[in-house]
């Protein structure tokens, strides 16, 4: 049977972005195209959709859902994924996403509050609420029924809900019988992002009191759009083998892994793939030099040169170059890099940083500039093609996450022959191989992994990293041969994802 799916997320690549999450979204549905799987893609018109440059079209399709005492009207408008025929139709609401935080004239979910502090929007519930709905309403207006509703993350997670407690009791028997055949899939990317608000905006979103309990959508008294997504989906999936185990730990549940434990036959863990069109660094556009695993050296070299321009480092081909490209956030590790790299920076090493993100890592990282000119480069904000000059140009990738649950960069650091330096978690454990004695004796090496999440186990690994690069550079040169070599396309993955949407009709 040719199977169709409609993906629904709040963030997709080339339309807007703040993490992996939208580059997941972006690509999925091509690779599953690729297999015969049809796809579309719903997403909310935020002003940052209309300022990205894709082309897209207002369509009549108009509907309105109840919130609060109000019916609210959405609008569908119609574009594609970049360099694809995959639609996407975004939920124009004017009130709700056609909005900036002031003082960065960007941000999907926050804004700056006058500490300087980044804080969520007062009404995210109703935003995503909304959302939610509209992803079932435009089933209906398209006359596009999929077999599979895959749902990404919190703020989809109530579409799982409605879809159960209200669409597929609908009054009209034809559309309930088409409701009634979807099955639900939610993908977590993240089991800290939760999406819990006050219980009182139950009624506004139009479900009823009968659902707040501790095994529906209750979750401390408030109201939690993933667990709901949890409880409701068919089945579950996250995006590594090993945060799908992790997240089942008091330790890495996130509050939430009583339900994981629960659910854990429904749960699935499939690494997430890379978008090999966009990075690739035989075809990028974006490096001073192309080049592929047998052009390596000369191209990389250039591409080093380049970077240590751009931020006035000194521009020593010999030096270790250490990049880090970021979301400034707890998560990522940034207590370590402060305890670790100012001693390695004072031995030698160079680190170029791109990332935005919390007050308190800005400022770290402002300091550790300050203190080191000549020798750290910084750049706050957000920059495609910049990221992409870091994974080409630096010699090694740093990552040393608190937990990851796949994390992509490690996956562009390996294509483009830059080491990883990573913690042994989640994605990272799955994706880079240590450089023990045997791991390299046995060309199996790609990076170097470090555990448990300290100073010192940071600071062996990085130290094994800079001794390699400096005093071995055949051994270094085969490592980032092994690397290159990796394949974490779409393919592999996209199959995986094929057959549980088929296991998911199944049961
Ligand atoms: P996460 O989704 O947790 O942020 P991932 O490693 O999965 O981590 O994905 C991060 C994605 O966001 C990558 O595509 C990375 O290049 C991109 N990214 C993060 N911060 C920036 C930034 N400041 N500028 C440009 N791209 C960024
Ligand atoms: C999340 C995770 C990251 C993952 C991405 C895409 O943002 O933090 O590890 O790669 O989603 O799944």
């Amino acid at each position: 049977m040719r199977l169709k799916c409609l993906h629904a997320a709040s963030e997709v690549a080339g339309f807007a972005k703040t993490g992996g999450l939208a580059d997941v979204v972006g690509s999925l549905p091509i690779a599953l195209k690729s297999r015969g799987i049809e796809s579309i893609v719903v997403m909310p018109l935020y002003r940052a959709c209309r300022n990205s440059k894709r082309p897209m079209e207002p369509l009549d399709l108009r509907f309105r859902v109840p919130i609060g005492e109000r019916m609210v009207e959405g609008r569908l408008w119609r574009s594609t994924l970049p360099d694809s025929d995959v639609p996407v139709y975004l939920i124009e609401q004017p009130e709700f996403f056609d909005r900036d935080d002031p003082a960065t004239q960007q941000s999907l979910y926050q804004l700056t509050n006058a500490a300087g502090d980044k804080v969520d929007y007062p009404d995210n519930s109703a935003r995503f609420g909304f959302f939610s709905r509209a992803i079932l309403e435009t089933m209906r207006l398209l006359g596009y029924w999929p077999e599979i509703l895959h749902l990404h993350d919190w703020q989809t997670g109530l579409a799982a809900v409605f879809l159960r407690e209200i669409y597929q009791k609908h009054a009209k028997p034809d559309l309930r019988g088409n409701y009634a055949a979807i099955r639900t899939v939610l993908t977590i990317h993240n089991l800290d992002y939760q999406g819990t608000f006050s219980h009182l905006d139950l009624p506004m979103l139009g479900l009823p009191w009968r659902l707040f309990t501790m095994d529906l959508l209750e979750f401390h008294g408030q109201l939690n759009f993933l667990k709901a997504g949890l409880v409701y989906a068919n089945l579950l999936t996250t995006v590594s083998p090993t945060y799908a185990k992790e997240i089942q730990t008091t330790l890495r549940g996130a509050g939430l892994h009583g339900v994981l434990m629960q659910r854990s036959n429904k749960l699935f863990g499939i690494v997430n793939g890379i978008d090999e069109q966009v990075w690739n660094p035989a075809t990028d556009p974006h490096l001073a030099a192309s080049f592929d695993s047998t052009t390596l050296d000369v191209g990389k070299a250039r591409c080093k040169a380049a970077l240590q321009q751009h931020f006035a480092l000194d521009v020593q081909p010999r030096t270790p170059l250490l990049g880090i490209v970021s979301r400034l956030a707890y998560q990522k590790g940034f207590e370590r890099i402060n305890e670790v790299l100012p001693d390695f920076v004072r031995q030698g090493v160079q680190l170029a940083v791109l990332g935005d993100g919390e007050k308190k890592y800005r400022d770290l990282l402002t300091e550790l500039r300050a203190a080191f000119p000549g020798q750290v480069g910084l750049m706050l904000g957000y920059s495609e093609p910049l990221a992409h000059q870091i994974e080409a140009g630096s010699d090694v990738f740093l990552m040393p996450s608190l937990y990851e649950p796949c994390g992509l960069n490690q996956l562009y650091s390996l294509r483009y022959g830059t080491l990883p330096v990573v913690h042994r978690t989640g994605g990272l454990a799955d994706t880079v191989a240590d450089a023990t004695p045997e791991n390299v004796a046995a060309g199996r090496a790609t990076g170097f992994s470090f555990t448990p999440h300290t100073r010192e186990a940071f600071a062996d690994a990085l130290q094994r990293c800079v001794a390699i690069y400096r005093n071995h550079p055949t051994t270094w040169w085969k490592i980032q041969q092994t690397a290159m070599a990796q394949d974490w396309s779409w393919r592999r993955s996209a199959s995986e994802y094929e057959r549980l949407y088929r296991r998911a009709l199944a049961e």
